[in-house]
């Protein structure tokens, strides 16, 4: 009865993860997933032989309060730092399920010949580790991400040795089996964590939290082989892969390595003004925009980070609207990494209820610039940057861009000519066809709409 339902429970959450891979079927893998979650825990319910449902679902209800209210009242700018917290989480509870295994082996049935067997060392080794790992290296990459902390410079020798170290506290603790050769092993591994994401710079704060987002699920999954609990590593499994896949996908959407990621110490997340001051740009009032939109036959429209930070999304529904109306064809051009998350455009135009069919991926519509009257970029700089083709020192070089020079005219609309997470000038802004609309995205949009 148990392993049907836990073969359901994981079935859900492959049906999840699909749902989750569209903006239009995301709610649906957001409930199929909670559905696959309460079969789960009804399961282990009926494994473990417990009627205390009071305390169980009483602890299950307030956990569930706290996440509600702490996910309703993040911004959306705010999510990947909340997403962060939660890992942190995932990797301590690993730290605790894996504690509680080893004072209690007798409770979770582990024990061969009265004493906890070889394999099940290791495996709780690893889970202790990865999960102590996950749990700093989280907390950390939350404080970054909030602002509340910068980060220091620690050299990959000493990460190298010390990582060194906590390998060797593993084969320690499998040799050893004692209590004090378990915390070693939980407490270095909880510094590395810490020590490695302390270096990295503030743009591939995001991909870092996918990396520990994969951690946490191995981790789980190294616990589940602990606990023989097939459900535990399908799941850990699931979010171990899944998170692996999409630290890939971001680095190749910024065109970086997962290495150059781990690895680097200052990409991004510094610099806010150009260090390459050119004073001739056009520079035009909402009025000019929307002249220029009115008489236009079709524009796309490019949203970046600063159409999230202005929360401008519903405006510019409003303007695709107001235009549609008017009979020009409206797009939307979604780069991979706009924004600080992967998807955070898409949820941002679906939360404004822009029609999916007028959203568009990089390969779908780069070649659509040529032939559209106006690009509409609105909080966008690094992914529209001509650098990332043109030049080989640049950091961004070899990212792939939308290629919106090519449209007839582009309005840039952004508060200042300073430049955006890498740290890179933008020549575009001083092109012929260029017009560059300063100040706030979402009251410049509005400006726009009632001019129209
Ligand atoms: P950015 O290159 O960061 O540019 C955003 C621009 O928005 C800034 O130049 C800023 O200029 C402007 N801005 C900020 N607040 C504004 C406001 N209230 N009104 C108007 N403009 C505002 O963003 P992007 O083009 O979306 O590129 C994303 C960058 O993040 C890439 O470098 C990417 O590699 C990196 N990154 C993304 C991800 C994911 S998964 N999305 C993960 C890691 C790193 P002003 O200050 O002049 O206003």
């Amino acid at each position: 009865m148990t392993n049907v339902m836990y073969l359901i429970s994981a079935l859900c959450f492959i049906g999840a993860l699909r749902g989750l891979a569209s903006a239009q079927t995301s709610r649906l893998g957001n409930w199929i997933a909670i559905f696959g979650m309460l079969i789960a825990i009804v399961g282990v319910c009926i494994k473990a032989g417990r009627n205390d449902f009071a305390l169980l679902f009483g602890t299950i209800g307030a956990g569930a309060a706290i996440g509600n209210i702490i996910a309703l009242r993040v911004s959306m700018v705010s999510l990947p730092q909340m997403v962060a917290g939660f890992h942190s989480l995932v990797g301590l509870s690993a730290v605790l399920v894996a504690c509680a295994v080893f004072c209690s082996p007798h409770s979770f049935g582990i024990l061969e010949n009265g004493n906890i067997c070889i394999s099940g060392l290791v495996e709780m080794g690893l889970g202790v580790a990865i999960g102590a790992i996950t749990f700093t290296g989280s907390l950390i990459a939350f404080l970054k991400l909030q602002g509340l902390y910068k980060g220091h410079n620690i050299s990959r020798a000493f990460n190298f040795a010390f990582g060194s170290g906590v390998i060797c506290l593993l084969i320690y603790f499998i040799y050893a089996k004692s209590l004090i050769a378990f915390v070693l092993l939980a407490c270095a591994s909880m510094v590395l964590g810490a020590t490695l994401v302390i270096p990295i710079g503030g743009a591939d704060m995001p991909v870092v939290v996918s990396l520990l987002n994969s951690y946490s699920g191995w981790a789980a999954s190294g616990i589940g082989f602990t606990l023989h609990n097939d459900l535990l590593i399908i799941t850990g499994a699931l979010v171990g892969a899944s998170g692996a896949i999409l630290s890939y996908i971001m680095c190749k959407g910024m065109n970086r390595s997962l290495l150059d990621v781990i690895f680097s110490t200052s990409f991004g997340g510094g610099a806010t003004k150009s260090q390459n001051v050119v004073s001739n740009f056009h520079q035009g009032m909402p009025e000019d925009i929307a002249c220029m939109l009115a008489s236009a036959q079709s524009v796309i429209i490019v949203p970046g980070y600063g159409m999230a930070t202005s929360k401008a999304q519903h405006a510019l529904k409003e303007l695709g609207d107001t235009l549609k109306k008017r009979g020009v064809s409206v797009r939307y051009a979604i780069h991979p990494v706009a924004g600080r998350m992967p998807g955070h455009m898409n949820v941002l135009l679906a939360e404004a209820d822009v029609p999916y069919d007028e959203v568009f991926e990089l390969d779908e519509i780069n070649g659509e610039f040529s032939s559209c009257d106006v690009a509409y970029v609105i909080g966008a700089n690094d992914i529209t940057n001509p650098a990332a083709k043109t030049d080989p020192g640049s950091p961004i070089y070899g990212m792939p861009i939308l290629e919106v020079s090519r449209a007839k005219a582009v309005v840039f609309l952004k508060r200042s000519m300073g430049v955006g997470y890498a740290g890179v000038d933008n020549s575009l802004f001083y092109a012929e066809n260029t017009i560059m609309l300063l100040g706030d995205a979402k009251k410049n949009t509005e400006e726009v709409v009632r001019a129209l």
